[in-house]
């Protein structure tokens, strides 16, 4: 087509557009091939913790459906696929001493040799929340450094063995915010503690367990296998709720509770100094030999992010740095389209303003590895209704937009994006296919 002398702005060719599921929204099968429980299975099946009581027993039945799933990929014309692999899949009981699954191994390879033989690429995260039941009730799970880290190390050196020949990039963790925040602290997802010493035990736990796995990938298998490997970190982009000096800051307080705690050990190497000026002795230390292994202990920046929120200084929440988000202005506007989840409104240009940021700050190149649109109310609508997916496609257009910009205008080093994909732990659709 001609474009009148106009210059159309482009991602590079190299750019990778694909989509991304986590192993328990989409499995199903939960007591097949050998699999051992985790501790979603046993979460979601208490009264109460799932709204409409729903679980992951079936999902979208995607252990059994696998190569109709990579077929539908296939039609939609992608690059790439991230999908997790459960670890109880893997090594039921999950513990380093404990019996591996081959059944599972089998399985993960059959879908990861489907997926190159039609050309898409597989980012493989490692742990996407379901950790096996078997290591919380053994020794308290994500809350014993030592046990934790090293058997999480003996997994992914397990999974780096069996896949590596055939898988380029991989994630340690996805969003290490919602296992310690959601799982520890107000205990909405599993193992639903509720406690305000534990969420910041657990991160700190989890990012050891992230960097020490990221070493024996760089130790063991980097040379022969040559992949990329980093973490997965969620935010939302936080804009002031007006100019006060009070809500600038908190704008920044707010951004370094749910980011900078993990991006700044892991890409500077120290916890951020708001975050330790609130938490003092509840925030562990590193020691300088673990500082070493955990700071640049991430190859690319995997970013989660949906939404934009304004931010006023106050409230007791501590687990978002004293800060209280919404999302409608000073003059009674609201941010963007309300979507089914009440902390998400679209809201394209806070998308490119936290690309440019991260980019800016920890100059590493940036995958966004989810980013999607629960339609409000779309479980009520007629299928025929649902499926013409007008605020969907709008939010879409409005993000990938507003990266396009990041990119071709902020100078943003973005190389992938993959849009979200499965059964909701919240109960709401997030998917592209009915
Ligand atoms: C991020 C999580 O990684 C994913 O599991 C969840 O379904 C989406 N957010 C949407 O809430």
């Amino acid at each position: 087509m001609a474009d009148h002398g106009k210059t159309t702005a482009k991602l590079p060719k190299e750019f990778v557009w694909g989509y991304a599921t986590a192993s328990y929204q989409i499995e199903g099968s939960s007591d097949q091939g050998g699999r051992g429980p985790s501790i979603w299975d046993t979460f979601s099946k208490i009264p109460g913790k799932i709204s409409d009581g729903s679980n992951g027993d079936v999902a979208t039945d995607s252990y059994r459906l696998w190569k109709e799933d990579v077929a539908l990929l296939k039609s939609y014309g992608v690059k790439a696929y991230r999908f997790s692999l459960s670890w109880s899949r893997i090594i039921p009981q999950g513990g380093k001493n404990d019996k591996i699954n081959q059944e599972g191994l089998d399985h993960y390879r059959s879908l990861l040799e489907e997926l190159i033989k039609e050309g898409i690429v597989p980012f493989v995260t490692l742990y996407h929340w379901d950790l096996p039941q078997e290591l919380h009730d053994r020794y308290g799970g994500w809350l014993n450094k030592e046990e934790i880290v090293e058997d999480f190390v003996n997994y992914a050196k397990i999974c780096f063995a069996a896949f590596g020949d055939i898988v380029k990039h991989w994630i340690t963790f996805n969003e290490p915010w919602c296992i310690s925040i959601l799982g520890y602290g107000n205990g909405i997802f599993a193992p639903g503690h509720v406690s305000n010493t534990e969420p910041w035990i657990v991160s700190h736990n989890v990012i050891l367990a992230h960097a020490y796995a990221v070493k024996a990938y760089r130790d063991g298998f980097k040379a022969i296998q040559h992949g990329v490997i980093g973490i997965t970190l969620d935010a939302h982009w936080l804009i002031p709720y007006d100019d006060s000096p009070e809500n600038v800051e908190a704008a920044k307080r707010g951004l370094d509770f749910k980011l900078g705690r993990y991006a700044d050990p892991i890409y500077e190497g120290h916890y951020p100094a708001r975050v330790k000026a609130i938490l003092k002795d509840r925030l562990p230390a590193f020691s300088p030999d673990e500082i070493a292994v955990v700071k640049d202990s991430s190859d690319f920046f995997g970013l989660n992010t949906y939404t934009t929120q304004l931010v006023q200084n106050k409230g007791d929440d501590e687990f978002n740095g004293l800060v209280t988000t919404g999302s409608t202005r000073p003059d009674g506007t609201q941010l963007g389209c309300q979507s089914d989840m009440p902390w998400l409104q679209t809201y394209g240009p806070g998308f490119r303003s936290l690309l440019s940021y991260l980019w800016e700050r920890y100059k590493k190149p940036i995958y966004v590895t989810e980013n999607g649109f629960p339609v409000k109310n779309e479980n009520d609508l007629p299928v025929e209704d649902a499926v013409r997916d007008v605020h969907r496609q709008g939010y879409y257009q409005d993000y990938t937009k507003a990266l396009l910009q990041a990119v071709t205008k902020d100078g943003a080093d973005v190389r992938g994006y993959f849009a979200w994909n499965n059964f909701e732990w919240y109960a709401v659709r997030h998917g592209f296919y009915f």
